[in-house]
């Protein structure tokens, strides 16, 4: 199963004096258990991006569908999207409820919906007999988060998509939803992650794709597009450490060094190989 995008364009208020084009001609595919993150600038598109991928926003031109085994259909029960500080969105007053609106809403059966949720819940890391009966205001920032995305899990959906899910953690918090989101794709769930932060994408993610005025600008394995700074600083951003410095030797084109950052490189590995399960 696969999310397709072919030639997908997307204005805003077309037609009006405010019309934006946020999407134009995005080609972009990405399958069950594969993890890809979406990187930009500010107004690049990314969320818009991850609204025609979820079904939530229809195209104005072009196609986005899912595909299984031969057929199409549409995104939407295959697809769930966490926003951008998705904990601002609670409004049951213990976590159990609130991770159960989806599949309450879904129209499943409470024994159903109980399942759903213990096991979203502990995906999470937060197990429902310690966290179930809190009020979600209650929890931690890092916590809040996990909940919230809890309730994209309960969907129980093949891909989830999550927008800028590290954004004001610290370190060690971002590392938990780096394991949350490890471990779905471990268990064959497709993951697209918009975010800036370029050490969660080193640490997690196989394939990049960098977007810019709404279109692709590249599609690279991680390690490929980590390790081109002129690509990163386009879109405001730094090669993190370890392939900045290896960017800088490459640039000396010495033959000594591009050996030794042959032997660095492979020492290192890449995103990929630490990726599969
Ligand atoms: N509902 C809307 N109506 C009109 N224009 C919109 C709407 N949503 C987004 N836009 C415009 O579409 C473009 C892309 O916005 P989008 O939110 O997808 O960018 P982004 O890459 O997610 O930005 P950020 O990194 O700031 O979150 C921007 O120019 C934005 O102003
Ligand atoms: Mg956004």
């Amino acid at each position: 199963m696969r999310i397709v995008l072919r030639d997908v364009t997307l204005r805003y208020d077309a037609g009006l004096p405010s019309a934006t084009t946020a999407l134009s001609g995005i080609c972009l595919t990405v399958e069950q258990g594969e993890c890809v993150a979406v990187i930009g600038p500010t107004g690049s598109g990314k969320t818009t991006l991850l609204e025609v991928m979820a079904g939530l926003t229809a195209p104005t031109s072009g196609v986005a569908t899912i595909e299984s085994a031969g057929a199409v259909r549409g995104l939407r029960d295959a697809v769930g999207l966490a926003y951008q500080f998705p904990e601002s969105q609670f409004f049951e007053e213990t976590v159990f409820a609130d991770v159960g609106f989806g599949p309450a809403r879904q129209g499943l059966a409470e024994p159903e919906i109980r399942v759903r949720v213990e096991e979203a819940l502990s995906r999470a890391g937060l197990p429902a007999d310690k966290f179930g009966g809190r009020s979600p205001l209650s929890l931690s920032a890092g916590e809040k988060r996990r909940a919230a995305i809890a309730g994209i899990l309960a969907l129980s959906r093949p891909f989830l998509l999550l927008d800028e899910p590290t954004a004001g953690l610290d370190p060690s918090t971002a590392e938990r939803i780096a394991d949350l989101v490890r471990n779905e794709v471990r268990a064959g769930r497709g993951v697209v992650v918009v975010t800036h932060d370029l050490e969660f994408v080193e640490a997690v993610v196989s394939r990049t794709v960098v977007v810019g005025g709404g279109a692709v600008l590249a599609d690279r394995t991680t390690a490929d597009a980590l390790a081109d700074g002129v690509l990163l600083e386009g879109i405001g951003l730094e090669s993190p450490p370890y392939y900045a410095l290896m960017d800088r030797l490459r640039r000396l084109s010495h033959p000594e060094l591009d050996r030794i950052g042959l032997v660095l490189g492979g020492a290192r590995g890449t995103g990929d190989d630490r990726q599969k399960p």
